[in-house]
This record gives C-alpha cells, structure tokens and sequence, in this order.
C-alpha cells in the first residue's frame, strides 16, 4: 500500500524543493534543479555566512529556525553535521518530511532513519564533486549517480520524484538503484583507494624525483599533473580496453611493467585493508577521532610546501 505525501500530486513539476546548505553541492544542486524548471529555495541558518551570496544569485531564503516548507528537502550540508541539524531544526521540518541526500553516510553511520523515523531519508548521490556537476550540467556533459528510497513508505512516488530531480541536475548516467551502505562503502573507498590518495601523492612523489633528477618543473608537472585529466578523460571515454589499445608501444609495455612492479600482492592486501576497515567501522572511530580543522590545515600546508603545488602556480600565473 502505498502512501501519498500529502503535498505531492502528480505534477511532479510543481514539486518545492528546498536546499538546506549553500556550500558545494548546495549550490549547484540549486542552481541547476532551478534551470530544469523546479521550485527552489534556499535553507539556512540566520547567522549564516552565504545569506548575501543566495540572495544574490535571485533564490529566496527560508530559516532554519523558523518553520520550514517543501516537498523534498536536499540536506546538502556537510556529513558530520547531519545529526545535529536534526537535534537542532528536526521541528522545523514538516511532519513526514522527505529529506534527500547526496552521500549516504550520515544515514547510515548514525542510522538516522531509525532515529528519525517520522521522516523519510532518500538517496540522491551524483558521483560528482559540486563544481563539475554545475559545469556538466551547462555544458551537457555526462554526470553518473546512484539512489536509494530503501526507507521509503512510497517507494514508487519517491522514485519517480528522484529520479525527476536527477533528471533536473543534469544527470544522464542512471540514477542506478543502490543502498545507503553500498553507495557509503563505495565512495569511501575510492577516495581511499584512489581519487583522493593515489592519484595526487603518487603525482607528487613522481614530481619530486623527476626534480631531484633535474627535469625542468614544468615539464615535470605536465607529466605527473596536467596531463591526468587529458589522459583519464580518454579513459573514461572510450573504455579502459580500447585505451590500451590505442597507447603507443612504449607506453605499453611501460604500463605493463609499471603494472607487475606496482600493483602488487602487497598492493591488493591494504586495499582490502581500507575496505575491511570501513566494514568494520574502524574508519568512523577515526572519523569521530579526528580533529577536522587541524587536519585540514596541516593537508593544505603539506600541499602548499609541495613542489607540484608550486609547478602548478607557475605554470597556471603564464598561461594567463
Ligand atoms: N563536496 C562535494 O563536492 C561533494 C561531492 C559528493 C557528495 N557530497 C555530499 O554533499 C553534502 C554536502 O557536502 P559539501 O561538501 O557540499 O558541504 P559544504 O560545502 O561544506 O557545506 C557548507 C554549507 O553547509 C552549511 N552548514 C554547515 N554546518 C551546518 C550546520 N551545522 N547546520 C546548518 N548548516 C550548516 C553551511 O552553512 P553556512 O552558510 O551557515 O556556513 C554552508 O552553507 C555531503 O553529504 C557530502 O558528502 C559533496
């Protein structure tokens, strides 16, 4: 038996939807759920800081202290906010609220839809970072994601309703059915695994030993940095087959041994490592451990001192 929410009707299009948060995704979500047609407005704190930057960009603002309207809310602040926006603003929603999200590991780390369960909690994950799903969007690009509507009472109309909304952020790649857990455990993963460690460390350690070999800096950034995303676009393009395929006889069989030297049984071991521990929770105790600020400004110094960092600065100040 399916039940209707009682504000939705079957114009879909006249579906209000409010963005709680106006950081990366939020601000993306908003602007381009607003040029595919939708009602949007814009959720914040009364203190907050982006107020002026909302206002200006023409969206009107709801408080999240005041009582709140909507059909479907995108808690699109960040993850480990989630908990406390519901201790906080959880009687400003509306009685069976519908609350979307763009990464499911609030939901799932502290099972808010068994401590919210007057709500339903949706899953809507773009697999893209917030500035690329408004450039994709205004350029017609492909943007991928998952969903999720595994807490729903009314599976069928939240379907349909995401899968509109996905639609109106510009994705075109799915949305494929997934779970909270599933959707969490694998993006943990990747930027473990790969996007946000292997790619740029092994960049920078690359960098550094053609330095200390004496190739110039920005030949040396053109082959650790500049060229991934020319390269992985490709990749990503016409398929990992086809791309080794087509690379040139040295790349090859350099790739080859690259291969058999680097991805080795040792390799394959702390991959799995970083997925058993994200299974087994270790990730979130560190997670809860972790002093967010300090950390931040200790990556982003690390960064700053790097000598890729400051290949980048040269070469991005002559391009100009
Ligand atoms: N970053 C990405 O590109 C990316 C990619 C994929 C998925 N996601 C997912 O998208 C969601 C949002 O992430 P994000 O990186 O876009 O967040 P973000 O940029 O850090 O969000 C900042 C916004 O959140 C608001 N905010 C922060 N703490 C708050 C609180 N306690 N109560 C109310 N509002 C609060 C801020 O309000 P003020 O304006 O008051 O400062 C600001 O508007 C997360 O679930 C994340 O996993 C993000």
């Amino acid at each position: 038996m399916i039940t209707l929410h009682p504000k939705i009707n079957l114009e879909i299009f006249m579906m209000q939807i409010t963005i709680i948060g106006f950081g990366n995704q939020a601000k993306s979500w908003a602007l381009n759920l607003r040029d595919s047609n939708f009602k949007v407005t814009v959720a914040l704190r009364k203190n907050s800081s982006s107020i002026k930057g909302v206002t200006d960009l023409g969206f009107s603002i709801q408080y999240l202290e005041e009582k709140l309207q909507g059909d479907y809310f995108c808690l699109l602040t960040p993850d480990h906010t989630h908990q406390d926006f519901f201790k906080s603003f959880k009687s400003s929603l509306p009685d069976q609220a519908k609350v979307i999200y763009a990464h499911g590991y609030s939901v799932l780390t502290h099972k808010l839809e068994k401590l919210y369960p007057d709500f339903t909690h949706l899953l809507l994950a773009p697999k893209s970072i917030g500035s690329e799903l408004r450039a994709q969007f205004e350029s017609g690009g492909d943007l991928g994601g998952v969903y999720s509507v595994e807490y729903s009472s009314a599976p069928e109309l939240d379907t349909k309703a995401i899968l509109e909304i996905s639609k109106g952020l510009g994705l075109n790649l799915g949305p494929y059915k997934a779970t909270f857990e599933h959707e969490t455990r694998a993006d943990l993963f990747s930027e473990q695994g790969i996007l946000c460690s292997m790619i740029p460390y092994m960049a920078s350690e690359m960098y550094d030993q053609l330095i200390a070999k004496g190739i110039e800096p920005e030949l040396a950034y053109f082959e650790c940095w500049y060229e991934l995303k020319l390269i992985v676009k490709t990749m990503v393009d016409i398929g990992p087959q086809k791309f080794f395929d087509l690379i040139s006889p040295n790349a090859l069989i350099g790739s080859e041994k690259g291969f058999q030297k680097l991805v080795t049984p040792d390799l394959k071991a702390k991959l799995r490592d970083l997925y058993t521990e994200i299974e087994n929770n270790q990730f979130d105790t560190e997670i809860k451990n972790t002093n967010l600020e300090v950390l931040r400004k200790t990556i982003s110094s690390r960064w700053a001192n790097s000598g890729l960092m400051k290949a980048h600065q040269l070469v991005q100040k002559e391009s100009k």
